[in-house]
Protein backbone atom coordinates (compact mmCIF):
# COMPACT_ATOMS: atom_id res chain seq x y z
CA UNK A 1 0.00 0.00 0.00
CA UNK A 2 3.15 2.18 0.87
CA UNK A 3 4.45 2.26 -2.91
CA UNK A 4 1.07 2.71 -4.23
CA UNK A 5 0.31 5.75 -2.28
CA UNK A 6 4.11 6.77 -2.81
CA UNK A 7 3.49 6.58 -6.80
CA UNK A 8 0.18 8.86 -6.76
CA UNK A 9 2.12 11.28 -4.36
CA UNK A 10 4.87 11.65 -6.64
CA UNK A 11 2.06 11.71 -9.79
CA UNK A 12 0.16 14.49 -7.77
CA UNK A 13 2.96 17.14 -7.10
CA UNK A 14 4.48 16.69 -10.89
CA UNK A 15 0.79 18.03 -11.58
CA UNK A 16 0.99 20.23 -8.38
CA UNK A 17 4.73 22.04 -8.98
CA UNK A 18 3.57 25.08 -11.04
CA UNK A 19 1.04 26.23 -7.90
CA UNK A 20 3.64 26.09 -6.01
CA UNK A 21 5.93 28.63 -7.83
CA UNK A 22 6.70 32.37 -5.82
CA UNK A 23 7.57 31.49 -2.16
CA UNK A 24 10.79 30.62 -0.76
CA UNK A 25 12.62 29.89 2.33
CA UNK A 26 14.95 32.77 1.55
CA UNK A 27 11.74 34.89 2.16
CA UNK A 28 12.63 34.49 5.72
CA UNK A 29 15.39 35.37 7.62
CA UNK A 30 17.95 32.89 7.77
CA UNK A 31 17.90 32.15 11.63
CA UNK A 32 14.51 31.58 11.41
CA UNK A 33 12.59 28.81 13.05
CA UNK A 34 10.57 26.06 10.46
CA UNK A 35 9.19 23.36 12.51
CA UNK A 36 6.26 21.26 13.45
CA UNK A 37 4.51 20.58 16.48
CA UNK A 38 2.90 17.85 18.59
CA UNK A 39 1.40 17.82 22.38
CA UNK A 40 1.95 14.98 25.28
CA UNK A 41 -1.05 13.98 25.49
CA UNK A 42 -1.92 14.21 21.90
CA UNK A 43 0.71 11.51 20.71
CA UNK A 44 2.53 9.69 23.31
CA UNK A 45 0.59 7.00 25.04
CA UNK A 46 2.68 4.65 26.90
CA UNK A 47 -0.20 6.18 29.80
CA UNK A 48 0.63 3.61 32.50
CA UNK A 49 4.25 3.01 31.66
CA UNK A 50 7.24 3.62 33.83
CA UNK A 51 5.37 5.11 36.95
CA UNK A 52 3.55 7.94 34.94
CA UNK A 53 1.14 9.10 37.07
CA UNK A 54 -2.98 9.86 35.23
CA UNK A 55 -3.82 12.83 34.38
CA UNK A 56 -7.03 14.80 33.96
CA UNK A 57 -7.36 13.88 29.94
CA UNK A 58 -6.84 9.74 30.96
CA UNK A 59 -9.34 10.19 33.48
CA UNK A 60 -11.61 11.98 31.58
CA UNK A 61 -11.42 10.42 28.22
CA UNK A 62 -12.16 6.78 30.27
CA UNK A 63 -14.88 7.78 32.49
CA UNK A 64 -16.43 10.20 30.01
CA UNK A 65 -15.95 8.14 26.65
CA UNK A 66 -19.26 9.74 25.29
CA UNK A 67 -18.06 13.26 25.20
CA UNK A 68 -15.03 12.01 22.26
CA UNK A 69 -16.73 11.55 18.69
CA UNK A 70 -15.23 8.28 18.29
CA UNK A 71 -15.50 7.00 22.09
CA UNK A 72 -11.21 7.05 21.62
CA UNK A 73 -8.64 7.98 24.36
CA UNK A 74 -4.77 8.99 24.53
CA UNK A 75 -4.01 5.62 26.01
CA UNK A 76 -1.61 4.65 22.70
CA UNK A 77 -1.87 7.59 20.07
CA UNK A 78 0.88 7.60 17.93
CA UNK A 79 3.19 5.43 20.89
CA UNK A 80 5.13 8.40 20.44
CA UNK A 81 6.70 7.47 23.59
CA UNK A 82 8.28 4.11 22.31
CA UNK A 83 8.85 5.32 18.46
CA UNK A 84 10.22 8.78 19.31
CA UNK A 85 13.45 7.75 17.38
CA UNK A 86 11.68 7.37 13.99
CA UNK A 87 9.53 10.22 14.89
CA UNK A 88 12.48 12.28 15.18
CA UNK A 89 14.16 10.76 11.69
CA UNK A 90 10.97 11.71 10.27
CA UNK A 91 11.67 15.21 11.32
CA UNK A 92 15.29 15.27 10.07
CA UNK A 93 13.71 14.01 6.49
CA UNK A 94 11.95 16.45 6.70
CA UNK A 95 14.21 19.01 7.12
CA UNK A 96 12.92 21.24 10.22
CA UNK A 97 15.59 22.75 12.23
CA UNK A 98 13.42 23.02 14.85
CA UNK A 99 10.67 20.77 17.50
CA UNK A 100 7.80 22.03 19.09
CA UNK A 101 6.80 19.35 21.86
CA UNK A 102 5.39 19.16 25.11
CA UNK A 103 5.75 17.40 28.46
CA UNK A 104 3.92 15.06 30.29
CA UNK A 105 3.30 16.66 34.02
CA UNK A 106 2.17 13.61 35.60
CA UNK A 107 5.28 11.31 33.91
CA UNK A 108 7.76 13.75 35.73
CA UNK A 109 5.65 14.46 38.90
CA UNK A 110 2.85 11.58 38.83
CA UNK A 111 1.01 13.11 42.36
CA UNK A 112 2.41 16.84 41.65
CA UNK A 113 4.16 17.85 44.67
CA UNK A 114 2.44 14.68 46.75
CA UNK A 115 4.66 12.20 45.45
CA UNK A 116 8.10 12.56 44.49
CA UNK A 117 9.68 13.05 40.78
CA UNK A 118 9.57 9.99 38.60
CA UNK A 119 13.00 9.38 37.26
CA UNK A 120 11.91 7.59 34.29
CA UNK A 121 10.24 9.99 32.99
CA UNK A 122 12.89 12.98 33.45
CA UNK A 123 15.17 10.18 31.30
CA UNK A 124 12.20 10.07 28.49
CA UNK A 125 12.37 13.57 27.42
CA UNK A 126 16.21 13.06 28.39
CA UNK A 127 16.57 10.82 25.34
CA UNK A 128 14.18 12.78 23.21
CA UNK A 129 15.98 16.25 23.84
CA UNK A 130 19.39 14.38 22.95
CA UNK A 131 17.98 12.70 19.94
CA UNK A 132 17.06 15.79 18.59
CA UNK A 133 19.68 17.99 19.10
CA UNK A 134 21.80 15.35 17.88
CA UNK A 135 20.09 15.78 14.45
CA UNK A 136 20.59 19.77 15.25
CA UNK A 137 16.80 20.12 15.98
CA UNK A 138 16.45 22.57 18.35
CA UNK A 139 13.50 21.77 21.24
CA UNK A 140 10.74 23.87 21.64
CA UNK A 141 8.91 23.07 24.80
CA UNK A 142 5.83 23.66 26.28
CA UNK A 143 5.72 22.75 30.11
CA UNK A 144 1.42 22.39 29.86
CA UNK A 145 -0.21 21.71 26.58
CA UNK A 146 -3.84 20.81 28.69
CA UNK A 147 -3.00 17.89 30.57
CA UNK A 148 -2.47 18.23 34.36
CA UNK A 149 -1.74 15.16 37.51
CA UNK A 150 -5.32 14.18 38.21
CA UNK A 151 -3.86 14.59 41.87
CA UNK A 152 -3.94 18.09 41.33
CA UNK A 153 -7.61 18.53 39.28
CA UNK A 154 -8.95 16.68 42.85
CA UNK A 155 -6.83 18.59 45.08
CA UNK A 156 -7.92 22.27 44.01
CA UNK A 157 -10.16 21.68 40.89
CA UNK A 158 -7.63 22.05 38.59
CA UNK A 159 -6.42 25.55 37.75
CA UNK A 160 -9.67 26.86 39.68
CA UNK A 161 -7.93 26.30 42.91
CA UNK A 162 -5.26 29.09 44.07
CA UNK A 163 -3.04 26.28 45.15
CA UNK A 164 -2.05 24.79 41.96
CA UNK A 165 0.09 28.20 41.48
CA UNK A 166 2.68 26.40 43.44
CA UNK A 167 2.78 23.27 41.89
CA UNK A 168 3.34 24.47 38.42
CA UNK A 169 6.32 26.74 40.27
CA UNK A 170 7.13 23.55 41.05
CA UNK A 171 7.23 21.73 38.27
CA UNK A 172 8.22 24.33 35.85
CA UNK A 173 11.80 24.27 38.43
CA UNK A 174 12.11 20.39 37.86
CA UNK A 175 12.38 20.87 34.17
CA UNK A 176 14.31 24.01 34.09
CA UNK A 177 16.76 21.84 36.07
CA UNK A 178 16.51 18.74 34.24
CA UNK A 179 16.55 20.03 30.71
CA UNK A 180 17.32 23.86 30.74
CA UNK A 181 21.31 22.97 30.20
CA UNK A 182 19.81 22.22 26.45
CA UNK A 183 16.32 23.86 25.87
CA UNK A 184 16.81 26.81 24.32
CA UNK A 185 12.83 28.22 24.04
CA UNK A 186 10.54 27.71 26.75
CA UNK A 187 6.73 28.01 26.28
CA UNK A 188 5.07 28.13 29.83
CA UNK A 189 1.32 27.56 28.56
CA UNK A 190 -0.42 26.45 25.63
CA UNK A 191 -3.96 28.46 24.48
CA UNK A 192 -4.96 29.37 28.23
CA UNK A 193 -7.55 31.28 26.47
CA UNK A 194 -8.94 28.02 25.32
CA UNK A 195 -8.91 26.02 27.49
CA UNK A 196 -10.11 27.73 30.47
CA UNK A 197 -13.41 28.91 28.22
CA UNK A 198 -13.49 24.81 26.96
CA UNK A 199 -13.01 23.78 30.91
CA UNK A 200 -15.32 26.74 32.88
CA UNK A 201 -17.45 27.95 30.40
CA UNK A 202 -18.63 25.51 28.02
CA UNK A 203 -18.09 22.29 30.08
CA UNK A 204 -16.44 20.79 27.34
CA UNK A 205 -12.76 20.15 28.76
CA UNK A 206 -12.60 18.21 31.45
CA UNK A 207 -12.87 19.00 34.41
CA UNK A 208 -16.17 20.30 32.60
CA UNK A 209 -18.03 23.17 34.90
CA UNK A 210 -20.24 25.25 33.39
CA UNK A 211 -23.79 27.35 33.65
CA UNK A 212 -26.36 28.25 30.84
CA UNK A 213 -26.97 29.99 28.73
CA UNK A 214 -23.29 28.68 27.80
CA UNK A 215 -22.83 25.27 28.08
CA UNK A 216 -25.49 22.38 28.48
CA UNK A 217 -24.44 22.01 32.26
CA UNK A 218 -24.97 23.92 36.00
CA UNK A 219 -21.91 22.11 37.84
CA UNK A 220 -20.07 25.66 37.93
CA UNK A 221 -20.67 29.74 36.81
CA UNK A 222 -19.71 30.36 32.59
CA UNK A 223 -19.58 34.02 33.84
CA UNK A 224 -16.86 34.01 36.83
CA UNK A 225 -15.02 30.60 36.49
CA UNK A 226 -13.09 31.03 33.58
CA UNK A 227 -11.58 34.41 34.64
CA UNK A 228 -10.37 32.90 37.69
CA UNK A 229 -8.87 29.82 36.41
CA UNK A 230 -6.99 32.46 33.80
CA UNK A 231 -5.98 34.21 37.02
CA UNK A 232 -3.96 31.63 38.47
CA UNK A 233 -2.43 30.56 35.01
CA UNK A 234 -1.37 34.14 34.83
CA UNK A 235 0.18 33.99 38.06
CA UNK A 236 1.59 30.66 37.76
CA UNK A 237 3.27 31.62 34.21
CA UNK A 238 4.66 34.63 36.42
CA UNK A 239 6.07 33.16 38.69
CA UNK A 240 8.19 30.17 36.44
CA UNK A 241 9.01 33.17 34.28
CA UNK A 242 10.44 34.93 37.81
CA UNK A 243 12.08 31.75 38.70
CA UNK A 244 13.30 31.18 35.11
CA UNK A 245 14.92 34.79 34.88
CA UNK A 246 16.32 34.95 37.90
CA UNK A 247 17.48 31.18 38.62
CA UNK A 248 18.22 29.67 35.12
CA UNK A 249 18.38 32.38 32.55
CA UNK A 250 21.66 33.63 32.84
CA UNK A 251 23.86 30.06 32.89
CA UNK A 252 21.31 28.25 30.78
CA UNK A 253 21.23 31.24 28.07
CA UNK A 254 17.54 30.14 27.12
CA UNK A 255 14.24 32.27 26.29
CA UNK A 256 10.80 31.98 27.64
CA UNK A 257 7.57 32.82 26.60
CA UNK A 258 3.82 31.81 26.33
CA UNK A 259 1.24 30.51 23.37
CA UNK A 260 -1.75 32.21 23.03
CA UNK A 261 -4.75 30.71 20.51
CA UNK A 262 -5.55 33.90 18.13
CA UNK A 263 -8.44 33.77 15.57
CA UNK A 264 -8.39 37.24 13.83
CA UNK A 265 -11.98 38.88 13.57
CA UNK A 266 -13.35 40.19 11.05
CA UNK A 267 -16.46 43.01 11.68
CA UNK A 268 -19.71 41.04 10.21
CA UNK A 269 -20.36 44.75 8.75
CA UNK A 270 -18.64 47.98 8.98
CA UNK A 271 -21.04 49.41 11.62
CA UNK A 272 -18.90 51.33 14.24
CA UNK A 273 -20.65 48.61 16.78
CA UNK A 274 -19.66 45.68 14.51
CA UNK A 275 -16.03 47.43 14.54
CA UNK A 276 -16.15 47.82 18.26
CA UNK A 277 -16.92 44.24 18.27
CA UNK A 278 -14.30 42.69 16.75
CA UNK A 279 -12.07 44.79 18.56
CA UNK A 280 -13.55 43.36 21.84
CA UNK A 281 -13.49 39.95 20.64
CA UNK A 282 -9.67 40.29 20.16
CA UNK A 283 -9.50 42.15 24.10
CA UNK A 284 -11.27 39.31 25.32
CA UNK A 285 -8.92 36.47 23.58
CA UNK A 286 -5.36 38.00 23.04
CA UNK A 287 -5.14 40.72 25.17
CA UNK A 288 -6.44 38.66 28.00
CA UNK A 289 -3.18 37.18 28.85
CA UNK A 290 -0.98 39.53 27.01
CA UNK A 291 -2.25 42.85 28.67
CA UNK A 292 -1.18 41.38 32.32
CA UNK A 293 2.27 40.03 31.29
CA UNK A 294 3.20 43.42 29.33
CA UNK A 295 0.93 46.24 31.30
CA UNK A 296 -0.07 44.79 34.24
CA UNK A 297 -3.70 44.92 33.81
CA UNK A 298 -5.87 43.46 32.16
CA UNK A 299 -7.86 45.25 28.59
CA UNK A 300 -10.11 47.72 29.74
CA UNK A 301 -12.62 46.09 27.24
CA UNK A 302 -12.92 42.86 29.95
CA UNK A 303 -12.70 45.29 33.00
CA UNK A 304 -15.78 47.28 31.97
CA UNK A 305 -18.03 44.10 30.57
CA UNK A 306 -16.72 41.68 33.11
CA UNK A 307 -16.29 43.88 36.60
CA UNK A 308 -16.75 42.35 39.32
CA UNK A 309 -16.12 38.96 37.77
CA UNK A 310 -12.71 39.28 36.69
CA UNK A 311 -9.74 39.04 39.71
CA UNK A 312 -7.63 41.74 40.24
CA UNK A 313 -4.08 41.84 40.38
CA UNK A 314 -2.44 42.86 43.61
CA UNK A 315 0.82 45.46 43.74
CA UNK A 316 3.03 42.55 44.40
CA UNK A 317 1.35 40.08 41.59
CA UNK A 318 1.63 42.91 39.20
CA UNK A 319 4.97 43.34 39.55
CA UNK A 320 5.58 39.89 39.57
CA UNK A 321 3.71 39.54 36.54
CA UNK A 322 6.08 41.95 33.97
CA UNK A 323 8.68 39.71 34.56
CA UNK A 324 9.09 40.42 30.99
CA UNK A 325 8.98 37.13 28.66
CA UNK A 326 11.33 37.24 25.63
CA UNK A 327 8.79 36.07 23.14
CA UNK A 328 4.59 35.46 22.52
CA UNK A 329 3.87 32.72 20.56
CA UNK A 330 0.33 32.71 18.49
CA UNK A 331 -1.79 29.17 17.22
CA UNK A 332 -3.23 31.01 13.90
CA UNK A 333 -5.46 29.00 12.08
CA UNK A 334 -7.95 30.76 10.99
CA UNK A 335 -10.62 33.79 10.75
CA UNK A 336 -14.36 34.84 11.83
CA UNK A 337 -17.00 37.11 11.54
CA UNK A 338 -17.36 39.43 14.96
CA UNK A 339 -20.92 41.05 15.20
CA UNK A 340 -21.97 43.14 18.53
CA UNK A 341 -24.21 41.96 20.97
CA UNK A 342 -24.47 45.19 23.22
CA UNK A 343 -26.71 47.41 20.53
CA UNK A 344 -28.50 44.37 19.16
CA UNK A 345 -29.70 41.56 20.00
CA UNK A 346 -28.63 38.52 19.29
CA UNK A 347 -27.80 34.84 20.74
CA UNK A 348 -24.69 34.53 23.57
CA UNK A 349 -24.57 30.95 24.09
CA UNK A 350 -20.97 30.80 21.50
CA UNK A 351 -17.71 30.97 22.51
CA UNK A 352 -17.50 34.48 22.79
CA UNK A 353 -20.67 34.93 25.13
CA UNK A 354 -18.96 36.70 27.60
CA UNK A 355 -17.66 40.01 25.15
CA UNK A 356 -21.12 40.39 24.06
CA UNK A 357 -19.45 39.34 20.61
CA UNK A 358 -21.54 36.40 18.03
CA UNK A 359 -19.50 35.42 15.59
CA UNK A 360 -20.40 33.84 12.36
CA UNK A 361 -18.53 32.35 9.33
CA UNK A 362 -20.78 33.45 6.75
CA UNK A 363 -21.69 36.92 5.44
CA UNK A 364 -24.74 37.29 3.00
CA UNK A 365 -24.86 33.82 2.04
CA UNK A 366 -20.66 33.61 1.76
CA UNK A 367 -18.30 31.61 3.99
CA UNK A 368 -15.47 33.84 4.63
CA UNK A 369 -12.78 31.00 3.20
CA UNK A 370 -13.11 27.48 2.19
CA UNK A 371 -14.70 25.40 5.06
CA UNK A 372 -11.95 22.66 6.36
CA UNK A 373 -12.97 19.58 8.68
CA UNK A 374 -13.48 21.80 11.94
CA UNK A 375 -16.55 24.05 11.43
CA UNK A 376 -15.73 27.06 12.99
CA UNK A 377 -11.82 26.53 11.03
CA UNK A 378 -11.96 28.45 7.58
CA UNK A 379 -9.07 29.11 5.21
CA UNK A 380 -8.29 32.60 5.52
CA UNK A 381 -4.46 33.19 5.09
CA UNK A 382 -4.56 37.08 5.31
CA UNK A 383 -5.90 36.36 8.93
CA UNK A 384 -2.15 34.90 9.90
CA UNK A 385 -0.46 38.80 8.74
CA UNK A 386 -3.43 40.74 10.45
CA UNK A 387 -2.72 38.48 13.91
CA UNK A 388 0.83 39.25 14.08
CA UNK A 389 0.53 43.03 12.70
CA UNK A 390 -1.92 43.19 15.73
CA UNK A 391 0.55 41.71 18.34
CA UNK A 392 3.56 43.08 16.90
CA UNK A 393 2.12 46.65 17.26
CA UNK A 394 0.55 46.29 20.53
CA UNK A 395 2.76 44.55 22.45
CA UNK A 396 5.95 46.21 20.90
CA UNK A 397 8.28 44.24 18.31
CA UNK A 398 8.69 41.19 21.01
CA UNK A 399 9.74 38.22 19.28
CA UNK A 400 6.73 36.79 17.86
CA UNK A 401 6.99 32.55 16.87
CA UNK A 402 3.56 30.85 15.05
CA UNK A 403 3.88 28.21 17.49
CA UNK A 404 0.79 26.27 15.19
CA UNK A 405 -0.93 26.65 11.92
CA UNK A 406 -2.34 23.91 9.88
CA UNK A 407 -5.42 22.63 8.25
CA UNK A 408 -7.40 19.67 8.86
CA UNK A 409 -9.55 16.21 6.93
CA UNK A 410 -11.90 14.59 8.65
CA UNK A 411 -11.11 10.92 9.13
CA UNK A 412 -13.64 9.61 6.53
CA UNK A 413 -11.99 11.50 3.70
CA UNK A 414 -10.90 8.81 1.18
CA UNK A 415 -7.19 7.46 1.51
CA UNK A 416 -6.05 9.08 -1.60
CA UNK A 417 -7.08 12.14 -0.74
CA UNK A 418 -5.80 11.87 2.79
CA UNK A 419 -2.46 11.18 1.87
CA UNK A 420 -2.64 13.59 -1.62
CA UNK A 421 -3.80 16.54 0.71
CA UNK A 422 -3.00 19.17 -1.90
CA UNK A 423 -5.77 21.48 -0.07
CA UNK A 424 -3.13 21.33 3.11
CA UNK A 425 -0.38 22.48 0.63
CA UNK A 426 -2.21 25.04 -0.79
CA UNK A 427 -3.22 26.32 2.67
CA UNK A 428 0.16 25.98 3.99
CA UNK A 429 1.85 28.06 0.88
CA UNK A 430 -0.71 30.42 1.68
CA UNK A 431 -0.32 31.19 5.15
CA UNK A 432 3.46 31.41 4.53
CA UNK A 433 3.04 33.61 1.99
CA UNK A 434 1.05 36.18 4.13
CA UNK A 435 3.31 35.44 7.09
CA UNK A 436 6.30 36.38 4.80
CA UNK A 437 4.31 39.93 3.73
CA UNK A 438 4.16 40.47 7.86
CA UNK A 439 7.88 40.23 7.79
CA UNK A 440 8.64 42.53 5.04
CA UNK A 441 6.57 44.71 6.88
CA UNK A 442 8.56 44.97 9.79
CA UNK A 443 7.53 42.45 12.05
CA UNK A 444 9.78 40.62 14.46
CA UNK A 445 8.60 36.87 13.69
CA UNK A 446 11.37 34.31 15.02
CA UNK A 447 9.58 30.82 13.33
CA UNK A 448 6.88 28.53 11.98
CA UNK A 449 5.79 25.76 13.14
CA UNK A 450 3.00 23.72 11.80
CA UNK A 451 0.31 21.57 13.11
CA UNK A 452 1.10 19.00 13.38
CA UNK A 453 3.75 16.48 12.48
CA UNK A 454 1.52 13.66 12.60
CA UNK A 455 -2.02 12.54 12.85
CA UNK A 456 -3.24 12.30 16.92
CA UNK A 457 -5.89 12.35 18.96
CA UNK A 458 -7.27 15.96 18.56
CA UNK A 459 -9.20 16.21 21.89
CA UNK A 460 -13.35 15.90 22.05
CA UNK A 461 -12.83 15.32 18.38
CA UNK A 462 -10.77 11.98 18.96
CA UNK A 463 -8.82 10.47 15.80
CA UNK A 464 -11.79 11.97 13.34
CA UNK A 465 -9.84 15.20 12.78
CA UNK A 466 -6.41 14.45 10.78
CA UNK A 467 -4.13 17.68 10.92
CA UNK A 468 -1.15 15.09 10.38
CA UNK A 469 1.99 16.19 8.05
CA UNK A 470 2.26 12.25 7.71
CA UNK A 471 -0.73 10.14 7.82
CA UNK A 472 -0.35 7.32 10.60
CA UNK A 473 -1.89 3.73 10.48
CA UNK A 474 -3.18 3.48 14.08
CA UNK A 475 -3.14 -0.14 13.53
CA UNK A 476 0.35 -0.31 12.18
CA UNK A 477 1.58 2.50 13.47
CA UNK A 478 3.41 3.42 9.99
CA UNK A 479 3.94 6.69 9.56
CA UNK A 480 3.19 8.08 5.83
CA UNK A 481 4.25 11.29 4.82
CA UNK A 482 1.66 13.13 2.99
CA UNK A 483 1.73 15.36 0.01
CA UNK A 484 2.29 18.41 2.49
CA UNK A 485 5.27 16.92 4.09
CA UNK A 486 7.17 16.00 0.61
CA UNK A 487 6.36 20.06 -0.27
CA UNK A 488 7.39 21.15 3.54
CA UNK A 489 10.85 19.47 2.67
CA UNK A 490 11.08 20.67 -0.92
CA UNK A 491 10.31 24.10 0.37
CA UNK A 492 12.49 24.19 3.27
CA UNK A 493 15.52 22.41 1.07
CA UNK A 494 15.29 24.94 -1.68
CA UNK A 495 14.52 22.43 -4.05
CA UNK A 496 13.06 22.70 -7.67
CA UNK A 497 9.79 22.13 -7.10
CA UNK A 498 9.25 25.50 -5.06
CA UNK A 499 11.12 27.64 -7.59
C1 LIG B 1 -4.73 23.84 19.22
C2 LIG B 1 -4.02 22.97 20.21
O1 LIG B 1 -2.89 23.55 20.77
C3 LIG B 1 -3.74 21.59 19.69
O2 LIG B 1 -3.64 20.76 20.79
C4 LIG B 1 -4.81 21.18 18.72
O3 LIG B 1 -4.69 19.85 18.35
C5 LIG B 1 -4.74 22.07 17.50
N1 LIG B 1 -4.75 23.46 17.87
C6 LIG B 1 -5.81 21.81 16.47
O4 LIG B 1 -7.04 22.04 17.00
Amino acid sequence: AATRIAVVVVAALAAFAPGARGLRRDDFPAGFLFGAATSAYQIEGAYLDDNKGLNNWDVFTHTQAGRISDRRNGDVADDHYHRYTEDVEILHNLGVNSYRFSISWARILPRGRFGGVNSAGIAFYNRLIDALLQKGIQPFVTLNHFDIPQELEIRYGGWLGAGIREEFGYYSDVCFKAFGDRVRFWTTFNEPNLITKFQFMLGAYPPNRCSPPFGSCNSGDSRREPYTAAHNILLSHAAAVHNYKTNYQAKQGGSIGIVIAMKWYEPLTNSTEDVRAARRALAFEVDWFLDPIFFGKYPREMREILSSNLPKFTPEEKKLLQNKVDFIGINQYTAIYAKDCIYSPCALNTYEGNALVYTTGVRNGAKIGKPTAFSTYFVVPKSIESAVMYVNGRYKDTTIYITENGYSQHSDTNMEDLINDVERVNYLQGYLKYLSSAVRKGANVGGYFMWSLIDNFEWVFGYTIKFGLYHVDFDTQERIPKMSAKWYRDFLTGSNLTD
